[in-house]
Formats: structure tokens, sequence, C-alpha cells
């Protein structure tokens, strides 16, 4: 099957993009707005970009026709937004802090979260979250009046003690995180518990096994 982007509606590719992306990890972003209210919201058009620097990147979509979500309203406002990850036992409030409330409204009380400040910051961190990004907006890509897509810089790293495997060699117990992530469509996550491993192999390795590569062209 082919379909042109230009040939769909604009939800179909959506639609073809989130069930093609999987699984996808979870930002559940704060922010604060211009009073210093917090924000919090999931985001999964979310990743790590690029290592060093360390970068992260989220999608962030209309909540009107005209009017970005409120994470976007506040990241373009100060530039600053902290990625909690999210571990299975907090998916239910997650879900909970994605429902449109007004702006304003805080979204991490009704879920019955609590924060913690923040290293570098100002958004504070969901104190229950396992694992969280401090980052510092890089650039803003303004798709529309009503999206955009944030590239933000890693400028601190909080990971539970427990969650330390050696903190010396920042090894972490990433299995204990029990991070979860978002699938195909509406409603459907995954767990991260199902591993495999397979080593990388290097060029000459491979040469030893099976001789010189062809030469390339
Ligand atoms: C798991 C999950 C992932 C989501 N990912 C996105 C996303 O990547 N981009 C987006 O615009 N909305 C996404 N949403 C919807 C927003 O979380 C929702 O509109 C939320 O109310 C936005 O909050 P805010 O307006 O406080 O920023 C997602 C919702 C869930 C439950």
């Amino acid at each position: 099957m082919i379909y042109k982007t230009a040939d769909i509606r604009d939800q179909d590719g959506y639609k073809l993009l989130v069930s093609l992306v999987v699984p996808r990890p979870i930002a559940w972003v704060t922010t604060v707005d211009d009073e210093g209210i917090v924000n919090c919201g999931p985001y999964s058009f979310f990743n790590a970009v690029s290592g060093d620097p360390p970068v992260v990147v989220i999608g962030i979509g209309a909540k009107t026709k005209s009017t970005i979500k409120d994470t976007g309203i506040n990241i373009r406002a100060n530039g600053q937004f902290v990625v909690n990850l999210v571990s299975e036992d907090l998916a239910e409030q997650m879900n909970l802090t994605a429902i449109d409330f007004e702006h304003g409204v805080d979204e991490l009380k009704l879920a019955g979260l609590s924060t913690a400040p923040s290293a570098v910051v100002k958004p504070p961190r969901i104190k229950e979250a396992r694992a969280a990004l401090e980052c510092e907006r890089i650039a803003i890509l303004e798709i529309s009046a009503d999206r955009a897509i944030a590239v933000g810089k890693v400028v601190a790293f909080y990971i539970q003690d427990d969650c330390m495997q050696d903190p010396a060699k920042m090894y972490i117990d990433t299995p204990k995180l029990n991070l979860v992530g978002r699938m195909h469509g509406r409603g459907w996550y995954t767990r991260t518990n199902d591993r495999f491993l397979m080593e990388r192999i290097d060029l000459g390795e491979w040469t030893k096994k099976h001789g010189n590569p062809p030469a390339p062209g």
C-alpha cells in the first residue's frame, strides 16, 4: 500500500504515523507559566535525538484551532521544561493529566501528584517520577500558530537513588524504572520489560569471519 500525504486527509497522516512509529517513549512534561503556575501533560511525540550535547524533542499540537497546548504556551514564553519519565505504576495518573483542563488548572494536584524543585530550571519535576530530564530550549520549530516542536538541551538528569546501579559509573537500573511507552491506536501502551540482547559487531570482527567486504560502489 502506498499513501501519498498529499492525497490523504490531514488526520490520516497522524493515524498512519502513530501506528508505525512504535513504541514511543512518553515525556510527561512540567512547565510553568508567567505567574509560576505549574502545568503538566504527556507527550509521546518525544525522543532523545543527540547524546553530546544531550538533546530531546517534543511535538506539541493544537489545543484549539488557533492555540497551541499549554505546554507549548509555556515553553514559547520562558524556554524551560522538565521531561518526567512514566513508570507503569504512574500510568493512570499520567493519563489523568492528559485531560484538556483549562489553562491554570493544577493537573498534578487533581491526579494526586506532588512536585519537587528542579536542580537548574524553574519548572519542578514530578516527585513521584523515578527519573526526570531538566531542559532548556535550544530552538522551537514553529510549524503553525497552533503547533510547534520544542528542541531542548538536557541541563540536569534526575534519577531516584534506588534506580541507580552504580552512581560513579552512571549505570542506571533501567528495568527498575519500569517505564511504559505508547503504542499504535488511542489508549494502547506497552511495557519495556521484554528485552533481548544483541551485541554490536565491529568491522574487524566481521571481516575475520567473512573476509574483506566488497569494495564500495
Ligand atoms: C500518552 C499520551 C501521549 C500524548 N502525546 C501527545 C503529543 O505528543 N503531542 C500532543 O500535542 N498531545 C499529546 N497528547 C495529548 C496531551 O497530553 C493533552 O492534550 C494534554 O491535555 C496537553 O496538556 P497541556 O495543554 O497542559 O500541555 C498525549 C496524550 C497521552 C495520554
